[in-house]
């Protein structure tokens, strides 16, 4: 059953690509959400395509999007939107960014679907069938350590009013892993991590329509996420570690240890 939620998912997330294709470069209106943090005349239309098409399939589901609050009718399939995730980079011309659609059943992420269209990615996975990259099957790396390791992270728009507690953790793993790159999409520097072009992602909080659908193609292709702690992520808005599983406790651990400031 669920592929054919994937491939509602994969439809949605290809229609606001294309959107996204045809509008990048310039020309929509840009609205501030906080000082950081923007929303394009770009995120509005697509998710106004996602939504449409979601809803002409499966009108009884609730759909959490990023931007318009819907109400919750309690349905047992709960959608997960980001209409355009990167929202920075697009309004930049800085070609990073995909449109990220997860869908729950019963409290479980079963489908996802992330796609790039600069790049034609198109990245999914459903519950206990795999992740794909493009129909390729994919797999996470095999990088046994922090120090063979190629991170990404991301920060969340409160950055420069909490800049020194979001730094600590960046610092501590600019000297501990091979590299750390910040690209401004969570679901692609998820989708990159199932991909095997990175070892591990962090980010001190999410929120759900970012990370869903990006979870579940790293659990699909053998990885592993968790709460920044280590314990088991819900459904909610929340902190990430997601990795190859194989540097997942280095990882935490180093995180941890960023967490409680210096005694000395
Ligand atoms: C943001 C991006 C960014 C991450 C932020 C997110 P948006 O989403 O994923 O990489 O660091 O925390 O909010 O606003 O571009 O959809
Ligand atoms: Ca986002
Ligand atoms: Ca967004």
């Amino acid at each position: 059953m669920s592929w054919q939620y994937l491939a509602v998912a994969t439809e949605a997330a290809l229609r606001a690509g294309r959107i996204q294709r045809e509008r990048y470069g310039g020309g929509f209106a840009i609205e501030m959400k906080g000082e950081l943090d923007l929303v394009t005349e770009v995120d509005h239309a697509c998710e106004l395509a996602i939504l449409e098409t979601i809803r002409s399939r499966y009108p009884g589901h609730d759909i959490v999007t990023e931007e318009t609050d819907l109400a919750r009718t309690g349905s047992h399939h709960v959608w997960y939107v980001d209409p355009l995730d990167g929202t920075s980079n697009f309004a930049h011309a800085y070609p990073m960014f995909c449109a990220s659609i997860a869908l729950a059943f019963e409290g479980e992420i079963v489908a996802g679907a992330v796609f790039d269209p600069l790049r034609d990615e198109l990245f999914t996975a459903e519950k206990g069938g795999g992740a794909r990259l493009n129909g390729r099957p994919l797999r996470v790396s095999t990088a046994p350590t922090l120090i063979q390791s190629l991170l990404i992270t991301g920060f969340p728009y409160d950055l420069h009013e909490r800049l020194e507690e979001r730094l600590r953790p960046f610092n501590r793993l600019m000297g501990k892993a091979r590299a750390v790159r910040r690209d401004g999409s969570a679901a692609l520097d998820l989708c990159y991590v199932a991909a095997a072009r990175a070892d591990g992602f962090w980010e001190a909080i999410l929120k759900p329509w970012d990370m869903h659908a990006g979870r579940l193609v790293i659990a699909e292709a053998g990885g592993r996420s968790t709460r920044l702690d280590g314990t088991p992520l819900g459904l909610g808005s929340d902190g990430i570690v997601a990795t190859n599983g194989l540097i997942h406790d280095e990882l935490v651990a180093v995180l941890r240890e960023a967490e409680a400031p210096a005694l000395v």
